[in-house]
């Protein structure tokens, strides 16, 4: 009875991405010296899995995490998430792909944020990344700050949260357009066990239920207890954890 297709119809949106690195490098050039980052990482986590990255600070987590997210060209190595290889995207197609697959956090929580606008207006802008008939499905801003515990902030200018109010609320716009791969650097670094307990129900209920692949720097050990696998950096290279 049921046609081709039908079946798909009923699937979320967007299921993960498979994400992929093959020998990435990555040298700082810092008046007139080399600072080496990554020596050698090679990375690969499954669709819809999820990875923890440890390490000790400087060891170059955040490094790696721009590089993933196409924010940093590496020095050298391969970066493929599904079938698009970051080194072969011109910036601008770079920028698009980003907006449209994937969900980033980086470290410093304002640096996600627009800092003038309320929780609602970052939400509304990375849905905007998306085209129009993309866009039924999405959650609204009432679900996402409701699940992160942010309603009581609605209206309220993102400059006048505090630090983990803001480290939620990133979270919460980075997942705003279904992306099929998170990449959260540190995303529960300013919270209590609360607030961090609810950031990890999150992130297993979007991997289990919309299948998006999670790859998350942490220091926590409960954070990364909560994901799939964990590696740590060290020396510029992935060890296992
Ligand atoms: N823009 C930059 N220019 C030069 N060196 C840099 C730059 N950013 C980072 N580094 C250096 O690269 C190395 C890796 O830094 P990175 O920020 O990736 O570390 P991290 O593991 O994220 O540390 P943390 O846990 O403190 O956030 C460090 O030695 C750091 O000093
Ligand atoms: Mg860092």
């Amino acid at each position: 009875m049921s046609e081709p297709g039908a079946s798909e119809e009923m699937e979320p949106a967007r299921g993960g991405l498979p994400l992929r690195c093959r020998g990435i490098r990555h040298v700082y050039r810092l008046a007139g010296r080399d600072v080496l980052a990554l020596s050698r990482v090679d990375l690969e986590v499954p669709a819809g899995s999820s990875l923890a990255i440890l390490g000790p600070s400087g060891s170059g987590k955040s490094t790696l995490l721009s590089v993933l997210a196409g924010l940093l060209r590496p020095t050298e190595g391969q970066v493929i998430i599904g079938s698009t290889d970051l080194a072969a995207e011109p910036e601008r197609r770079l920028i698009s792909f980003r907006g449209r697959q994937l969900g980033v956090v980086v470290q410093n929580p304002t640096r996600n944020l627009l800092a003038y606008g309320t929780p609602e207006d970052n939400i509304a802008f990375a849905q905007r990344a998306l085209p129009r008939r993309s866009r039924s499905g999405l959650r609204t801003a009432g679900e996402l700050l409701g699940e992160l515990g942010l309603d009581g902030l609605r209206g309220r200018p993102v400059a006048r949260l505090s630090g983990g109010e803001q480290q939620r609320l990133a979270l919460a716009v980075a997942l705003a357009a279904a992306p099929g791969l998170l990449l959260a650097d540190e995303p529960t670094s300013q919270l209590d066990d609360v607030s961090r307990d609810r950031v990890i129900d999150l992130l297993r209920r979007i991997s289990e239920r919309l299948g998006t692949t999670v790859v998350a720097v942490t220091h926590d050990p409960v954070v990364a207890d909560a994901l799939a696998a964990a590696v740590t950096i060290a020396g510029g290279e992935v060890r296992p954890r």
